[in-house]
Order: C-alpha cells, then structure tokens, then sequence
C-alpha cells in the first residue's frame, strides 16, 4: 500500500472501519516523551570525531577494506550483537526506553567501545542517546526516554558501537508480552526480506539485486518498503557514500565486489511506506501510523556471498537466527 489511506478508506490495520474512526489519530500513537540528559562517555574510551560536541569527517575511504580493517570490523559487530542481544533480553511491558539506553550505554562502556549514535549530527540537534528504540509506528531513529512498553508493542532497538576505530550496525525488532497477528506477519516477513537481501548480495552481482529481492518479497506478502532510508557503506567510518536501497533501483548497477563492507536494514509496513518525521529531526513515523519492523546487519563481501559482521557469541538468545519463519 503506497498510499496513505482517505479518511474513508478501509484502515490499513485490517479491521474493516474506515481510517477516521481507526488508526488515523489513535490515542495509542506514539507521542514525544520526556528525554534525560546527556550521559558522558569516559576518556579513556576512543571517540569518534562527533563526540563532545564534534562534527562528521568525511573522507574518502575504499568500498573495498583491508583484511585487518575487516578483522577489526568482525569483532566489533560481534559486541555489537552481544550488546543488542542482551538488550533484548531486558524487553517486558513496564520498561522505558530510556532504561534500556541507560543499558546500552553501559554495555558499551564496559566493552571499552562508543556508543556510535551518541551525539551524531543530524538536522535539528544531535541525537542524544546511545541506541535508537523505535515502538510501532515508529520507522527508525527514534528517541529512548521515559515511556514505559505495553504489552502487546513491538520495539526496534538499534545498536552501532564504535571500537578498534571501526563501527558495527546492527538492528532488530522484538515483541513485548502478546503481539497481533499482523504485527508477529510483519516482524516475520521483514526479517526474511533481510534474509533474502543477503542472499542476494554476491560478488559480480549488480547492488540493485539486493532492494529487488528485499521489494519482491515484502510486496507479494502486503506490505510496503521504506524508500526514505537505505543501508550504507560502513566502516572507519559510521555512514560512506555508498548507498543500499531496499527497493528495485534501476540506476544502481555498481557491481558488489569481495571486500565491500555495507548494512543491509529494510524497514517494511504494513501500510503506506510514505514517512513523516517528527520537529526533533530524528523520530521517523509511517505517515498513516501502521506499524513498521526493521533488522540490520553490517556484511562483508566474500568471494561466494556475504558473512555477517554483527552475528552474536549466542544466536539463541537473538531474534533474527530464532524468529520462526512464516508458516507457508
Ligand atoms: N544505526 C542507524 C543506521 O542504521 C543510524 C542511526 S544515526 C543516529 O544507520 F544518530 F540516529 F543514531
Ligand atoms: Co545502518
Ligand atoms: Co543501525
């Protein structure tokens, strides 16, 4: 569904009441909360150049890395997988998101790495936090900060940590307590469109085979994908030039070659994939408030596929590698 719906249209939740009396200004929405201040990171942990009030250096750094940048970049994905998982673990009705980034700014810390968001640039202010949680609604980028999970939310928790001088992406969405049908579908479906992205990234390959198989995937079960963020080229730094769309891009042929370092995050809806962002410059929301999953992996480019940076020490414990797949 590429459109947002008319005021009597059909919601996009499946009920069968028109829009207005739904979801279009539903009292469950997600709203702006209260955000703390800024936690400090200690000086004896290696920052990036945005930490402390700093800005973004780009330089031009090769698509293809060096096998000790790549060494560096596996085991930085690891602890930023761990660190994820074990998030995840914290997740129950009750829990403010501003608890679990108090979490994962401590976690980081403790393993001697930056948590890469903190303070990163953006349009308005710098985000503030050390992970994006993203409820519902909410496609990415979100806020942590004081409202409490409901039974029946579903969270995205996105982690990026900063260590060796390297970066690790990596993102994914959890139920709180009970969760609809729809939501559990549309949590499913988007971890397999990330599956199907991966599969498709292969040395020889055009990059655009990656958004075909994600778009291909997310569309023949309903739902609709996110055109206003992509994956990205990553590595000394936190975001290159190089970017992944998870729709079919006809103009991005670049050829994927052994060696290249990029995420692969489709963000999938159940509705419309059109967005809004909110007046902080960070929060992104379905324009027609259906609620939106996310999984992200950071990848390098091997000389049959591609290996996952961001895999944990205990896939158990992780949704992507212990979310059942869709019953057929
Ligand atoms: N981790 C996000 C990504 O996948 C970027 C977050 S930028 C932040 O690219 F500043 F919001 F943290
Ligand atoms: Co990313
Ligand atoms: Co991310």
């Amino acid at each position: 569904m590429a459109d947002v719906p008319k005021a009597n249209d059909p919601c996009w939740c499946g009920s069968g009441k028109k829009f207005k009396r739904c979801h279009k200004n539903a009292s469950t929405a997600i709203r702006p909360g209260r955000v703390s201040p800024l936690r400090p990171v200690p000086d004896t942990i290696a920052k990036p150049t945005w930490a402390d009030g700093g800005t973004v250096e780009r330089w031009d750094e090769p698509r293809v890395k060096s096998p000790d940048i790549i060494e560096r970049m596996r085991r930085t994905g690891r602890e930023a997988a761990d660190t994820l998982a074990a998030l995840g673990q914290l997740i129950q009705p009750g829990i403010t998101t501003e608890e679990i980034d108090a979490a994962c700014h401590q976690m980081a810390i403790e393993r001697n790495s930056y948590p890469s968001p903190l303070e990163y640039p953006g349009m308005v202010d710098p985000f503030p936090k050390s992970v994006c949680s993203s409820v519902n609604e909410v496609i990415c980028h979100g806020i942590p900060d004081d409202r409490p999970l409901v039974d029946g939310d579903i969270i995205n928790l996105d982690v990026t940590l900063f260590k060796e001088g390297v970066h690790g992406d990596t993102n994914a969405t959890f139920f709180v307590g009970d969760v609809d049908e729809l939501s559990q579908r549309l949590v499913r479906v988007t971890r397999e469109s990330l599956e199907r992205g991966i599969e498709a990234a292969r040395p020889g390959r055009p990059l655009n085979e990656i958004g075909r198989a994600i778009q291909e995937h997310a569309e023949a079960a309903g739902f609709g994908v996110v055109r206003d963020f992509v994956g990205h080229g990553i590595g000394q730094q936190f975001h290159t030039d190089l970017q992944i769309c998870h729709y079919y891009h006809p103009r991005q042929t670049d050829i994927i070659e052994p060696g290249m370092t990029f995420t692969i995050e489709p963000m999938i809806t159940a509705g419309s994939w059109k967005v809004r962002l909110w007046d902080d410059g960070w929060t992104a929301v379905t324009a027609d408030g259906s609620r939106t999953a996310q999984f992200e992996h950071t990848l390098v480019i091997t000389d049959d596929g591609a290996d996952i940076l961001t895999t944990p020490s205990d896939t158990s414990i992780h949704p992507y590698w212990s979310l059942a797949a869709t019953p057929a």
